[in-house]
């Protein structure tokens, strides 16, 4: 079976979205190089981790790493609304951290407001986010992420980590799937 003949359209391809990364790691590196304090990137499972891995490589400064769960949509394509943390981020030097965090897309905004505003309560010294795509005209709550890969329209996509019903996350590139592929 290939999963590129479920794919009506390529909606970002692999070369632009190498472009994309290497834009955004520059930015990083402007913004955050001596800063002080240690940068933690912190990656938001599952669909981030593509993103993650090529961004992370593309990062000239010195970065940390972790990973945090939230809920996630399950087999719909429609926002649950709440959110809720599967695996937590434990250190205790936050105080010391900026934190930036990586996303795949925002949709609803509802994750990365909750989670930004849970992490600074923790003590991180800063909260940022990076998202590799948003889609502004689905927000239900205001929220401006710092970095953005691109600004898409009300579509579902998957591939390079998005999923649809944890399939499609190895395409590399990003892409709206054929109808039928919902119906089925
Ligand atoms: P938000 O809280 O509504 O902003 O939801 C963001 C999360 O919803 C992302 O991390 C994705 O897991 C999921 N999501 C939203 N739109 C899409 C999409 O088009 N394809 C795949 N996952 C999506
Ligand atoms: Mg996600």
């Amino acid at each position: 079976m290939d999963l590129n003949s479920d794919v009506e359209k390529v909606l970002i391809s692999e070369n632009r979205l190498a472009e994309t990364v290497r834009r955004i790691a520059q930015e990083i590196d402007r913004d955050y190089a001596g800063s002080g304090y240690k940068l933690l990137l912190l990656g938001i499972l599952k669909g981030s981790v593509v993103f993650m891995g090529d961004l992370m490589k593309q990062i000239k400064i010195p970065v940390e790493i972790d990973f945090m769960k939230v809920s996630s949509y399950g087999r719909s394509t429609v926002s649950s609304g709440s959110v809720n943390i599967l695996l937590d981020l434990y250190r205790k030097d936050l105080a010391q951290v900026d934190i930036l965090v990586v996303e795949d897309i925002i949709d609803s905004g509802r994750t990365l407001s909750y989670l930004c505003e849970y992490l600074k309560l923790k003590g991180a010294h800063s909260v940022k986010t990076v998202t590799l795509l948003d889609k502004p005209s689905r927000r239900e709550v205001e929220f401006t992420p710092d970095y953005v890969g691109a600004e898409i329209p009300d579509e579902f996509v998957v591939g390079y980590g998005l999923d649809y019903a944890e399939q499609y996350r190895t395409l590399p590139y990003v892409g709206v799937l054929k109808p039928e592929v919902y119906n089925a």
